[in-house]
Parts: C-alpha cells; sequence; structure tokens
C-alpha cells in the first residue's frame, strides 16, 4: 500500500513556514492516502497552546484546499500540542512520553521525523536532546529535517553540521532547498540528459551563456530582523541559485542515485571558479520606486536606517573545468524587482559558418509563476528569397495544471517518507556553497561604504546590465 507510518516532531509548530507549507503539504499527503492511520504530529514551540487551539490553527492552514469539514477535522485529529522550552531537559521527557504514547496509539512502530524549523542557534541542542533523551528510536527510521539557513558562512555551518551529525548519520539529514522540490527544477535533469539534441549541445563549444533570474516583486515584508543580516547573497544566492547551477553544468550521473548524482553536484560547486568580486559580482538595494509609491529598503520594519545589506546580487559565475570554463553563468536575484520571476535561460552560440543571418537560439526554462519551457529556433521566411525568422517552440502549462501538480514542500516531505535524499541538499555541497559565498562576501566586506542603489520595481542597478554588455552579452529577461 502507498501508506507510510510516521510520528512527526515539529519545532517551530507555530511559525509562518508551518502553517503556510507543512501543514499544507502534510494534508495533501493525507488526501493521497500516504498519510492515513498511523501517523501523528506533535507540535511544540514556546507558547502555550492547547491541542484544540492547535488544531484550529492546522484547519485553518489548509481551509483553502480542504476536500470537507470532516476530512479536515479527522487530519487535525492526529495533531497534538506540546509547550517546549529547547533548552529545558525536562520538557524532552514529556516530548517523549507524549511520543510513544502517540506511538502506541496509531501503531506508528517507531518511524519518527524530527522537523527542526526554527532558529539554526538550536539546531545542535534539539538535536543532542533527542539522542540523550531517547526521543530517537530503535525499531524505526529517524529522520531529521532542516530549513534554512544552514549557518551563516563556512564556519558557522561547519559548527553546526558537526553538532548535528554527533547525533544523527548524514543519510538520517534532510537539508531543505524548497527549490530542490519545485517541478522544472526537478526536470533540468530530464531535459539535459534525455534529449540528445539537448544534450549534445549543452558545454562551452554550443553555448555562449547561461543566465539564472530569480527575480522578486516584494520586499522583506516582516523578515527585516533576519534578512537585513543575511543578505541576498546568503539567503538566496548560496542556496537556490548556486544548486541551479549545479543541476545545469553537472555531468550525468552514472545512474539516477543519490549517491551519483550528489557526486557529480559536488564536483561542480567544487570546481567553481573564485570571482574577481570587483569586475563580476554587483550588489545592490532598493530605494523608493519611481513612482513614490513602494518604500527604499533602508525604511522597511526592523531594517537598520544606514544599512549596507544587499536586496539584490548580480554575478558572473564560472565552473573552471574544460567543460565549462568558457561558459559564462549570469545570476542575478533580488527583492523588490519589477516582477516575481523565477527562470532560466541557455543561449547558444551561432553557428561556425553562419550560411544565414542568424537570430538567437535560446532554450527558456520557466519555474515560476509560468511553468515549462520554450525552445527558439531559426526558420525560413514564408515567400521568396531566404530570410530568417524566429520561431518559439512551448511547451507551457496551463493554470489549471499548475494547479494540480504536487507543491514543492508535498513533494519534498514525500521524499523523507520514503528516505529518498536526491533532491536535499549534501553537506559537501552546503560547504562547497558557502566557501563560494564567503569569498564573495569578504571582498565586498572590504569596502563596504558603497552600495549601488536600485528603484523599487525595476530589473536592479545599471551595473548589473553592464555586467553583461562588457562581454557583449545582454540579459535575455529584460521585462
Ligand atoms: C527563500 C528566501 O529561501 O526563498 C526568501 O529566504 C525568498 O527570501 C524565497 O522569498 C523565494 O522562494 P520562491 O519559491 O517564492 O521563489
Amino acid at each position: 500500500s502507498t501508506e507510510k507510518k510516521a510520528l512527526y516532531i515539529i519545532f517551530g509548530a507555530t511559525g509562518d513556514l508551518a502553517s503556510r507549507k507543512l501543514y499544507p503539504a502534510l494534508y495533501l499527503l493525507y488526501t493521497k492516502g500516504y498519510l492515513k492511520d498511523h501517523f501523528a504530529v506533535i507540535g511544540t514551540a514556546r507558547r502555550e497552546w492547547s491541542d484544540d487551539y492547535y488544531q484550529s490553527v492546522v484547519k485553518d492552514a489548509i481551509d483553502d484546499i480542504k476536500e470537507s469539514d470532516k476530512d479536515a477535522e479527522d487530519f487535525s485529529s492526529h495533531f497534538r500540542y506540546q509547550s517546549h522550552n529547547v533548552k529545558n531537559s525536562e520538557h524532552y521527557h514529556t516530548l517523549k512520553d507524549l511520543a510513544d504514547s502517540l506511538d502506541n496509539k496509531y501503531n506508528i512502530e517507531g518511524n519518527r521525523i524530527f522537523y527542526l524549523s526554527m532558529s539554526p542557534a538550536f539546531f545542535g541542542t534539539i538535536t543532542t536532546h533527542l539522542r540523550n533523551q531517547n526521543l530517537v528510536t530503535e525499531n524505526g527510521f529517524n529522520r531529521v529535517i532542516i530549513e534554512k539557513p544552514f549557518g551563516t558562512d563556512l564556519k558557522s555551518s561547519i559548527k553546526l553540521n558537526n553538532e548535528i551529525t554527533d547525533s544523527f548519520d548524514e543519510d538520517q539529514i534532510y537539508r531543505i532547498d524548497h527549490y530542490l522540490g519545485k517541478e522544472m527544477i526537478q526536470a533540468i535533469l530530464a531535459l539535459r540528459f534525455s534529449n540528445r539534441l539537448i544534450k549534445e549541445s549543452w558545454d562551452s563549444e554550443s553555448l555562449s551563456s547561461i543566465q539564472i533570474t530569480l527575480s522578486e516583486d516584494l520586499g522583506v515584508e516582516e523578515r527585516g530582523e533576519y534578512y537585513d543580516k543575511s543578505g541576498a547573497l546568503r539567503d538566496m544566492v548560496q542556496n537556490h541559485v548556486l544548486q541551479i547551477v549545479s543541476l545545469l553544468t553537472m555531468d550525468e550521473p552514472e545512474s539516477f542515485t543519490t549517491d551519483n548524482v550528489r557526486k557529480e553536484k559536488l564536483a561542480v560547486l567544487e570546481s567553481l571558479k573564485k570571482p574577481n568580486v570587483k569586475e563580476e559580482f554587483v550588489r545592490g538595494q532598493y530605494k523608493t520606486s519611481e513612482d513614490g509609491k513602494l518604500k527604499g529598503y533602508r525604511e522597511e520594519e526592523k531594517v537598520s536606517a544606514d544599512s549596507m545589506t544587499e536586496t539584490f546580487v548580480a554575478g558572473k559565475v564560472i565552473v573552471d573545468t574544460d567543460k565549462w570554463r568558457g561558459v559564462p553563468i549570469y545570476i542575478r536575484t533580488g527583492k523588490r524587482m519589477k516582477e516575481k520571476t523565477s527562470r532560466i535561460d541557455v543561449l547558444w552560440k551561432k553557428t561556425d559558418h553562419q550560411l544565414f543571418d542568424e537570430g538567437d537560439s535560446f532554450l527558456t526554462i520557466h519555474i515560476s509563476p509560468d511553468e515549462g519551457f520554450e525552445l527558439q529556433l531559426n526558420d525560413k521566411q514564408i515567400g521568396p528569397g531566404m530570410d530568417i525568422c524566429p520561431v518559439r517552440l512551448n511547451s507551457i502549462c496551463s493554470k489549471e495544471e499548475i494547479k494540480s501538480k504536487p507543491e514543492a514542500y508535498e513533494k519534498l516531505l514525500l521524499d523523507v517518507l520514503n528516505g529518498d535524499e536526491t533532491h536535499f541538499a549534501h553537506w559537501g555541497e552546503v560547504a562547497a556553497s558557502w566557501k563560494y559565498v564567503d569569498y564573495i562576501r569578504d571582498a565586498w566586506n572590504e569596502n563596504l561604504d558603497n552600495i549601488p542603489f536600485y528603484s523599487a520595481c525595476s530589473m536592479g542597478p545599471d551595473e548589473s546590465d553592464e555586467l553583461l554588455t562588457k562581454d557583449d552579452q545582454r540579459w535575455l529577461y529584460n521585462p
């Protein structure tokens, strides 16, 4: 049967992520029968909540997607709340008793999933207590899911990883990068390795550039406190952007197993060339929009009035191998840009001979809000002569198709139930990414007194365009 048995213990259960992502994802797994009679969830956090109140929060979180009131009721009856101070050993005793009794009640056979969705400062404390106070079972599987940020630089992430691996093995640790759960991110390897057309022309011989854009229209919202210490480089580049780079440039794995995929991704991340930061990386911070309607970053809540934090990054990433050295990978990501768009543009060089007057040919992978891909090729214009015109072939999902697809968190949580770590970030990948990002951060820190500004609702500072024009290139996506 498809049904899995698991007891979830969520640390940070009163948080925004739990309500926005986790409870809906668990509910969808429930409606599809992966979770059914043999599961339970213990939510923990500092606040004092009753089970009833917790269950009402869970019901609210699934209100838009529930199949019926009764279904929502049944689902939420599997949830319990335990007020918990992560530093208090006593509390783990109570937690263990509750876990054991729920395990009994629902006949879960010792399978446990510990979900750490709170400040990483507590990860080590929690995992140590889980191990020492016997919340880890002998009879079932024990898996830990960890939300970002995984440290703030290489040094802190090593410390964090050591703390966690004192109590859990690497193959029990699931580091979430929700981009890896997105359909079109997972489609990258399918497109690359199951089409000879694409596979054979995917290297520096054939490509002129790869462009990754993860733009957001929102500002920092209510996350100013976290974001002002983090900035776009740590928030987006260290994880999502570099993971995408690795999927776009990794060698074909011998087979589609976790180990083989990770091996190839790691090889890419370990061969990233140290950039000339001054020339090849651009940062920016949003200021008031031109129409005056959107405020600047420094006026946001919990952001310091003279903040030098970057809300935008663009850069040229080079994978320093014979196969890839010649292809610039331009990346950009930021808050308060013109549109919310995640996409990848892969541009081919013109043919060597150029019999005709060729235009651009490229592949665009739309990650969101559109999902699907477009391929632009050169065709003959109808009529006399041999004039060339562009044609676009596309496979773009309809709104209905997108809605019916499993969402990233649902897919990733199912992977955890199945013990499949392929779409999670391995420690080696995390470490290599931090190393790269630290290098850029350090260079910026040497010269903190000026940061280019861009108007809210624009595509970033002029320097971002100049980054490409000085290479005789341009951003293909230019709304
Ligand atoms: C998160 C960042 O990892 O990704 C957020 O912390 C960002 O700042 C988010 O908004 C973007 O994810 P998505 O799926 O909306 O593109």
